[in-house]
């Protein structure tokens, strides 16, 4: 007698159980995070990555990701809820899939999808009846429904028939503290009622809300919503800072006194362009995935526009700067910029503004050197390769005394501001650590 195919049934009794085990592909910012929290939620799960450092990492008890202890790595891999493998043929065995693999851009600034689809192939080679894929790179609307439906389904089986389907977005916040992956509420989708059923289950039993959507094109959408609304906020307070620095009004102070507002107003802080894998990206999804639809994108397109131009604002103000008080062109003087994280308190230089800032100092004929706690080299990066492996000035008086200019890039909380205020001749603050620590100079100019 043939025996029935697993019904959604089987794998809803399975995650109420705890008896479902899960694959997470992908164990960087996002997939480590969520991997840990799966298994504390009492779920054994089966971490999958392409590096093979990440994975002896992990055997080792060590993490490489702040916001994950490696006590708590040791502690879930000892008790055998977390392992990680790169036998891709092992997908076979978990009952739930969820994939966090990038979702970059391309040399074109276009969606580049291969990891995705990379990861779908490599799940559909093994995919069973019973299984629940969910999607949380971030990516444009359509995608869960379009290509990866499509590589699933390419074996035959069918989505909302035979295997289940969703999308949850990721929401990290780096360096932020006061969230965990299960306290950060998650938006669920799933592909039809019975995944719907699944995602909240799941999802359910591993963070604190759930917020189900009715599609999982809604659900994608929701996630270039947020990093769209910030990109153009940021960039509307990095347009107000230009326009008010000529008016000789320092924005600083005017966010912070229009954040007394009690209603309508929500701060943003200008900067010395987008960093990260989230902001300078994200947005460029909804762009490309709207030309189909032969609709503008102009808010967005402005506001990356004006972001992307603040690298070079800066720099302008350093030139200037140092021609009228110091007497010295860029192209002969030593600047050190402080911080090459994209954020403070964090090491993650993905995308960062920092990096553009040495690149334009040395473009025009200056030096540049960093100093970051968090980034002791520079690690390999797909658009800096030739940065790679120059190591962070080390910290003492006469290193930094011997710099023309101190230009602040990242507000690090462990970096002694104090100290910078009186050993150096000149500093341009991007991010207004000075102020905001009552420290005072003639010495200090706001970029
Ligand atoms: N970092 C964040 O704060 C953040 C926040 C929200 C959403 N996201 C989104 O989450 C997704 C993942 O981002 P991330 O920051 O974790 O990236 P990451 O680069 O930190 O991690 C991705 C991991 O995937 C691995 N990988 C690459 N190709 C693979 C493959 N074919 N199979 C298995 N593993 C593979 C990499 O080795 C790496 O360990 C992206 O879509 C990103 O936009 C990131």
């Amino acid at each position: 007698m043939p025996t029935a195919l697993p019904s959604h049934e089987t794998l809803l009794a399975r995650i109420q159980s705890r008896e479902a085990r899960i694959g997470i592909i992908g164990l960087g910012y996002v997939g480590l995070p969520l991997a840990i929290t799966v298994a504390r939620a009492g779920f054994t799960v089966l971490g999958f990555d392409v590096d093979p450092g990440k994975i002896v990492a992990i055997d080792a008890g060590k993490s490489y990701i702040e916001a994950v202890s490696s006590e708590i790595l040791a502690e879930e891999h000892r008790a055998g809820r977390f392992a990680a493998t790169s036998d891709f043929d092992r997908l076979g065995d978990c009952d739930v899939i969820a994939i966090c693999v990038p979702t970059p851009l391309t040399r074109h600034r276009d969606p580049d999808m291969s990891f995705v689809e990379k990861t779908c192939r490599d799940i559909a080679r093994t995919l069973r009846p019973g299984q629940l894929i969910v999607l949380e790179s971030t990516t444009y609307p359509g995608t869960t429904d379009g290509l990866v439906r499509r590589t699933l389904e390419a074996g035959g089986l069918k989505s909302g028939h035979d295997f289940f389907l969703g999308f949850s977005p990721e929401r990290e916040d780096p360096g932020n503290r006061q969230f965990q992956t299960s306290t950060i509420p998650k938006v669920v989708a799933g592909d039809g009622a019975e995944a719907q059923a699944l995602v909240v289950a799941f999802y359910g039993a591993v963070v604190k809300t759930v917020v189900p959507v009715s599609s999982t094109a809604t659900a994608e959408a929701v996630k270039l919503t947020e990093n769209v609304f910030r990109a153009v906020n940021i960039a509307l307070v990095n347009e107000l800072k230009v326009i008010y620095e000529a008016m000789g009004v320092d924005i600083w102070e005017v966010i912070d006194a229009a954040s007394s507002k009690p209603f309508g107003y929500m701060p943003f802080y200008p900067g010395p362009g987008l960093g990260g894998h989230c902001i300078p990206i994200d947005p460029f999804y909804l762009t490309w995935a709207s030309r189909a639809y032969e609709l503008p994108t102009r808010f967005i397109e402005l506001a990356g526009e004006i972001n992307s131009a603040m690298p070079r604002h800066v720099v302008e103000k350093l030139a200037e700067a140092l021609d009228r008080r110091q007497g010295k062109a860029l192209s002969r003087s030593k600047v050190l910029v402080i911080g090459l994280a994209y954020k403070k308190n964090v090491p993650d230089i993905r995308e960062s503004p920092s990096l553009k800032l040495i690149e334009l100092i040395e473009e025009r004929g200056g030096s540049a050197s960093y100093y970051d706690p968090h980034v002791p080299e520079i690690p390999p990066t797909r658009e800096y390769g030739a940065f790679k492996g120059r190591p962070s000035v080390a910290w003492s008086e006469a290193e930094i005394r011997a710099f023309d200019a101190v230009l602040i890039a990242t507000d690090h909380d462990g970096v002694d501001y104090a100290a910078i205020a009186d050993w150096s001749a000149l500093i341009v603050d991007t991010r207004n650590v000075f102020a905001r620590r009552g420290i005072t100079a003639d010495t200090i100019i706001k970029a």
